[in-house]
């Protein structure tokens, strides 16, 4: 997966409601190591692969992203959400 890439997706499909790593809609949801450990399941197992399922398929109010983006998009984004979180954003 290509982070590089994967930060310009972010900025044109995430940062509304993910900006700087914080969640605007559900507060406590943020994308920070420790949340997503917390919330996202198999997160501890394959970091990238659970943020790629949850991109994929959205979860309540966050919407799928499947047909929007390409599977390589989604890839990407993911490895660079882990990326910014290893990274405390
Ligand atoms: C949760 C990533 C776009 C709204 C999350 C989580 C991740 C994530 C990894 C889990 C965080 C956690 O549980 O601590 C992304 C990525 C996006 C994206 C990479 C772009 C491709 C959006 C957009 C919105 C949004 C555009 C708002 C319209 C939410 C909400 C949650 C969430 C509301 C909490 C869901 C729940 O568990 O109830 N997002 N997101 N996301 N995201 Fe996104």
């Amino acid at each position: 997966a290509d982070a590089a890439a994967g930060a310009s997706v972010f900025s044109a499909n995430c940062a509304a409601c993910h900006m700087g790593g914080r969640n605007v809609i559900v507060a406590n949801k943020t994308l920070s190591k420790s949340d997503l450990a917390k919330y996202l399941k198999g997160f501890d197992e394959d970091a990238v692969a659970s943020v790629a399922y949850q991109v994929t398929n959205g979860k309540n109010a966050m919407p799928a992203f499947n047909g929007r983006l390409s599977p390589k998009q989604i890839e990407d984004v993911a490895a660079y959400v882990v990326d910014q979180a290893e990274k405390g954003w």
